[in-house]
């Protein structure tokens, strides 16, 4: 079976009470083992270390959904690399598209972030995909390409070992309206495929899907070829339905 990494994103969600009830949930009905799943969990960074020990019991890991690009000094509200793995934390999402339309936040400067997160033995997460007008145009392939030859550039052709990609189509994400799962099938074999191109040796490249997954959807897209994992909003922020995709998309009884 191949390896599954299912990531709960609560972008700008939570609370202290939250993250109690969250953890108790988690504690007393987790009865499965990941085997080598992996499962994580990305809350607002104020939470990351109040989470930390019962998720390490729980065999879950904890992601960032940020961090800037210099590692200390006068940048006033950021958090660095250096302080990330000072808690522990193994793996920071990046390139979210809400980012990207929010802060403003381009593909060179989201290498950047990249190239630290590697350089410094964390894991990034690199959050790509297409607006629903590119998607019209047919520019979805020419969007990917260059999202991921920023990488390229500045991380050399290496670049995606050991690391994982969420392709996230924006017309997905929060509007209920998952994608077609064999729709995101070719996308991910276009992404591999693309990436083997500048790294021949390159393999067990880490593709999630993210967009309005759900319970019911969960294991329609964990079953195609090429869809290695879950990048998954609004469906996570409850720790029964997070469960429950675990639980279907891992195939766990
Ligand atoms: P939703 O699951 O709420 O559509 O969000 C997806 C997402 O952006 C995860 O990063």
């Amino acid at each position: 079976m191949k390896t599954k990494i299912i990531v709960a994103n609560w972008k700008l969600n939570g609370s202290i009470e939250m993250v109690s009830n969250y953890l108790n949930y988690l504690k007393n009905n987790l009865l499965n083992e990941f085997k080598n799943n992996i499962i994580i969990i990305s809350p607002p960074a104020i939470y990351l270390e109040r989470m930390y020990e019962d998720l390490r019991h729980l065999n879950i890991f904890l992601a960032a959904q940020n961090v800037d690009i210099n590692l200390k000094g006068a940048f006033t509200g950021e958090i660095s690399i250096l302080m990330l793995k000072d808690i522990g934390i193994r793996y920071i999402i990046i390139g979210h598209s809400e980012r990207r339309l929010f802060h403003n936040e381009k593909n060179d400067y989201i290498a950047k972030k990249f190239d630290l997160i590697k350089n410094h033995n964390t894991i990034p997460i690199l959050c790509i995909g297409e607006t629903e007008v590119e998607k019209k145009n047919g520019q979805t392939k020419k969007v990917i390409e260059e999202q991921l030859n920023s990488i390229f550039r500045i991380s050399g052709p290496s670049a995606f070992r050991n690391t994982v990609i969420a392709y996230e189509p924006i017309w997905a994400i929060g509007t209920g309206i998952a994608s077609d799962p064999e729709y995101v099938q070719t996308i991910h074999k276009f992404i591999k495929c693309y990436i083997q191109k500048h790294d021949i040796m390159s393999k067990n490249i880490i593709i999630q899907y993210g967009g309005s997954v759900n319970s019911s959807n969960a294991k329609d897209f964990v079953n195609q070829p090429d869809i290695d994992g879950l990048l998954i909003g609004s469906a996570s922020l409850n720790a029964k339905n997070f469960l429950k995709i675990i639980d279907t998309s891992l195939n766990i009884d």
